[in-house]
């Protein structure tokens, strides 16, 4: 913290709330060479700047040091990024634009800022960018970063079938899964795009899902665009079978009992892994009450699939509409078990491994 930062917000409650010390001093006693800028600058992995001041800048630009911040920032050879925050008359001016540039063409990042209301009363450009948005920046570019530029589709929630104007089949799944995995692939570099049935889930930050309802607009939202993506993942709980008719008015209660006539659905995860010269690395899901692992290896060798993670549904835990789940992933040459966890952790490690493997089959 500069000492500026520490009228706003004091050093302790900084303190208490990321449970780190807080660094404010050029010269740190407790230090054993009281060198305390130098140790910064030689341990972080990466520098960002949040929020930063025009004077902050202007001092970064020229190679001042003159107190914590500027000197660990002159001192270290780690990556540096900077998130503005400012009244938008100081932002528009020529000098503060003078010194971005010259800090970018040295090879400072900037992440944002952005347009909108600021705390000083005023409109404009200077709002530092959301907390979240330089998280996933810094993301982007760190060296995590392992789906880096690779495009990935993904399907994730239910679908409804109608029966009538009022009335549709549905299943139990809430799309976390599905939103989780898209936040994960996101997080690592990915451009993502989700399709989504209809849930109750904001997306992840700066995804627009494609929204539809039924198995059909499914179908048509992902094999319209698949040809573009590197890795398919479906996640949706796509319904097998739709009623045949969908009456135009309500279905009138008359018989004691009454019979829907169903059609199967088209496989889209089948149609995804037969596409003709399918460079697209294909997940599939299975949700499963019994005999997991066999039925799970018939869709992956049926359904020509490079890997499909398995999970029990029906059961106390996991699986649908919780927010814990486990997996069990199979490729043709091996599986591995991810143990029950929060399904944020679980898509995490679910698109590591995909990561893995997408890059083994095209090395080989
Ligand atoms: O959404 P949540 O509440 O978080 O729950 C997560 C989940 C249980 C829905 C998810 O983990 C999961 O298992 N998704 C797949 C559910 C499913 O439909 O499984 P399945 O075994 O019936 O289908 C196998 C695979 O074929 C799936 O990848 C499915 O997307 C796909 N499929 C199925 C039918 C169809 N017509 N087209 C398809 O692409």
């Amino acid at each position: 913290m500069t000492h500026s930062a520490t009228q706003f917000i004091s050093p302790l409650t900084f303190q208490a709330l990321s449970g780190n010390p807080v660094a404010l001093d050029l010269l740190d006693a407790d230090e054993e060479n009281a060198m305390g800028h130098i140790n910064l600058a030689r341990w972080a992995d990466i520098v960002l700047i949040a929020p930063a001041t025009a004077n902050s800048i202007a001092k970064f630009s020229l190679g001042f040091a003159d107190d914590l911040l500027s000197t660990v920032f002159l001192a270290t050879n780690c990556p540096l990024y900077i998130a503005p925050a400012m009244n938008q008359a100081m932002w528009n001016k020529s000098v503060t634009q003078e010194n971005i540039q010259r800090l970018k063409s040295n090879g400072v990042h900037f992440i944002g800022p952005e347009s909108g209301d600021q705390a000083c009363g005023e409109t404009g450009f200077g709002r530092m960018s959301e907390p979240n948005d330089i998280v996933i920046a810094l993301l982007k570019n760190s060296k995590n970063s392992i789906l880096q530029g690779i495009n990935v589709l993904i399907s994730a929630g239910p679908t409804r079938e109608p029966l009538d104007p009022v009335r549709y089949i549905t299943n139990r799944s809430s799309g976390k899964m599905g939103y989780a995995l898209a936040e994960a692939a996101l997080n690592v570099g990915a451009n993502v795009t989700l399709i989504s049935g209809p849930v109750n889930l904001s997306a992840p930050h700066k995804l627009q899902p494609i929204n539809i309802e039924t198995a059909e607009q499914m179908y048509h939202a992902v094999l319209s665009r698949v040809d573009k993506y590197d890795i398919y993942i479906g996640a949706a709980a796509v319904a097998d079978y739709r009623p045949v008719v969908c009456s135009s008015q309500k279905i009138k209660k008359q018989a004691d009992d009454s019979i829907i006539k169903l059609q199967k659905t088209r496989d889209i995860l089948a149609a995804v892994a037969s596409l003709p010269k399918n460079s697209c690395f294909v997940v599939g899901f299975a949700a499963e009450t019994d005999n997991l692992e066999f039925y799970a290896k018939n869709k992956l060798t049926q359904k020509n699939l490079d890997m499909i993670a398995a999970n029990w549904v029906g059961k106390e835990q996991g699986g649908f509409d919780k927010d814990e789940n486990a997996l069990q992933i199979y490729w043709n040459s091996g599986n591995k078990s991810l143990k029950m966890t929060n399904k944020t952790q679980l898509a995490e490690q679910l698109i590591s491994l995909i990561a893995e493997k997408m890059n083994e089959k095209n090395t080989t």
